[in-house]
Parts: structure tokens; sequence; C-alpha cells
């Protein structure tokens, strides 16, 4: 399974980049204004932030459009892709697949048009929001080239239609989705991958391997976790108090370098 980082944090994706285990990156508008928040007396250029992401991380980078219909959509993804797709070849565009948000008017299909015109001009498109099936498969038949079910906004979506405080891997709406898309897909033979996103812990990611999914995109915060286990750090005391004199002068000389 690909590992996708889920930040635009540059500290959090050079951090993560340097253990080899990240495969591409996924942004999207609140990411974003995380790291805008998160430097404010830097006074960011975001023009050369996103480039030097671009740069850093060798494979697949979304970035968001922020539109709402499909015409400007489609221009905003052109414009992010002709400026940040050049130095490494890997810039993909979400689109939410349904961009109707009941206040300004959308229509339901504004995000399908854009996802059918991008994949048209060969842009690679990232079909985000994704909370059913249906969505999924809309979205594979218009020409995504990934989607990307949100496990855990999912999940939020049952507690609180179930008006349950309920939390964690009890919850299984966005194990049951991503579970159902990876099986349509495989039995129509869709060319579009899945992302498994919005990831809250340990057991979305363990449910995204069992479902064969071929990415998960995951927040620094549970890449972190997934290194660690209690035994592993009593493991390292042990082995760490147990070390003899004459071991230990097995590396002495490259300890003093
Ligand atoms: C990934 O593509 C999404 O932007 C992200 O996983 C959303 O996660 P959240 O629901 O925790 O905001």
């Amino acid at each position: 399974m690909n590992i996708f980082i889920d930040t635009a944090d540059l500290a959090e994706i050079r951090e993560a980049c340097s253990w080899g285990v990240v495969d591409g990156l996924t942004t999207n508008p609140s990411l974003i204004r995380k790291a805008v928040d998160a430097r404010q007396e830097e006074d960011l250029e975001i023009p050369k932030y996103i480039e030097d992401i671009c740069r850093l991380v060798h494979g697949p980078v979304s970035l968001e459009v922020i539109s709402l219909d499909a015409d400007a959509m489609v221009s905003e993804a052109i414009a992010l892709y002709e400026r940040f797709n050049p130095p490494n070849q890997n810039v993909v565009i979400k689109i939410p697949v349904n961009t109707n948000n009941e206040t300004d008017g959308a229509p339901d299909f504004e995000g399908l048009k854009a996802i059918r015109r991008l994949a048209e001009l060969a842009i690679p498109v990232n079909a985000t929001l994704i909370m059913t099936p249906e969505q999924a498969l809309l979205s594979a038949k218009a020409g995504a080239r990934y989607v990307s079910p949100f496990m855990g906004r999912v999940d939020d979506f049952e507690r609180s239609s179930a008006g349950t405080q309920a939390d964690g891997p009890t919850v299984l709406a966005g194990v049951k989705l991503l579970e159902e898309i990876a099986q349509i897909f495989q039995a129509y033979s869709f060319e579009c991958s899945i992302i498994a996103a919005s990831v809250r812990h340990i057991q979305h990611i363990r449910a995204a391997e069992l479902a064969g999914v071929q990415i998960a995109t995951i927040p620094f915060a549970i890449l972190r976790e997934m290194v660690r286990h209690p035994k592993t750090v009593e493991g390292v005391k042990r082995f760490s108090d147990d070390v003899v004199p004459q071991y230990a002068s097995l590396f002495s000389s490259v300890q003093s370098q």
C-alpha cells in the first residue's frame, strides 16, 4: 500500500520524507490554512511554499481548487497544474465530487463536469469529499484518477445521526465505505485508485490495508503512532541496559566521530 502524507506543513513533510516511507501527499484548503496560521510571523509566500512541497515529494501531490462551478474549477485546475506541475511532474488536482453547498445555488453536477473536462485534458484528478460508493462510482466513470473516501467524516456523520458520543474504532461506517468501494472498483475493473482519506486512527489504516486499497493518506501524528508500541519502548530500554562494556567497545571509534 502506498502512503501519502495528509498535510501542508513543510516541516512535517521534510521529516516524514526523511523516513523513506512517503509516496505522495494530499492537501486541502483547511490544511493550507493551518500551515499559514502556524507561520503568521513568516509572511509566507504561498506559491514558493507550494512549489517547495511539490519539489520535496517524489510522488503525486494533490492541490485543491476553490470554486464551485465547473468552468471556474477547470480554469483553476489548469492554473495550478501549469504553475506547479513542471518541476516534478507530480501535481494532481482535487475536485469535490459535488460542489452543491445548499447556500450558493450550485447544482449537483459541477464536480463531475469538471472531472470529465480535466480528464479530457489529461490532467489527473483526485475526486474528493467522497462519502458514498455511488459518488466514487460516478467520479471513476467521469474520469478521476483517484477517489478519496473520507473515513473519519463518515464516522462523524454516523455518530451524529445516531446521537452517540462513541468515538475511535467503535464506529465502522468509514471502514464499510472503504470496503464497499474497493469491492465495486474491483468488480468493474476501474482504472481509478482509492485513497483512504480522513484517517483518524490506526484502525482506519489497518482496514485500508486489509481492503487492498492502493493508498492511504495519513496525518503526521498518525504516521508517528504507526511506528510506536509500548513493548518496542520497553525492548529498546532493556537492550540499552544490557550493553556490556566489551560490546560497547566495538563502537567506540564510530561513536567518537
Ligand atoms: C485528504 O485528501 C483529505 O483532505 C483529508 O484526509 C481530510 O481529513 P479530515 O476529515 O480529518 O479533515
